[in-house]
């Protein structure tokens, strides 16, 4: 299995890796068929919408690092409409690709990244365009069984 230069140095170096006090938004997925989870925190500018700072946490496997980090470093600056564009097709791009058996890891980040806007829309009572309800479990999502 090839990991892309990309995807090694996020996992050696991963960035925004901790918690944000008081986040704006928190959201924690996990995948139930390999026991990894992961929680992603957002500080939202209240005026601008724009995301000012994005931290992850995660007991995840390499390439679960690695997306979220790249996901996090996307997201940062970011309207919440440009943050709902971060797909995980979007993280794997960035990140030059990523093993077919390892494809289902990115799902994490965007939907942990999901789940946190969600959690900012409902503690703010505000609904958020194109926007939907996230799983808490992303191997809901994965439709390819096999490659567990
Ligand atoms: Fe579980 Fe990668 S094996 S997220």
């Amino acid at each position: 299995m090839a990991y892309s230069e990309k995807v090694k140095d996020h996992y050696k170096n991963p960035r925004n890796v901790g918690e944000i006090e008081n986040a704006s938004g928190v959201g924690t997925v996990g995948n139930a068929k390999c026991g990894d989870i992961m929680r992603m925190y957002l500080d939202i500018d209240e005026n601008t919408g724009i995301i000012k700072d994005c931290k992850f946490k995660t007991f995840g496997c390499g390439a679960a690092v690695a997306t979220s980090s790249m996901a996090t470093e996307l997201v940062k600056g970011k309207t919440i409409e440009e943050a709902l564009k971060v797909t995980n097709k979007a993280v794997m791009e960035a990140l030059d690709g990523l093993p077919p058996v390892k494809v289902h890891c990115s799902l994490l980040a965007e939907q942990a990244i999901h789940s946190a806007l969600w959690n900012y829309a409902e503690k703010k009572g505000i609904k958020i365009e194109g926007l939907e309800k996230p799983v808490n479990d992303v191997s809901e999502l994965d439709d390819d069984d096999d490659e567990f």
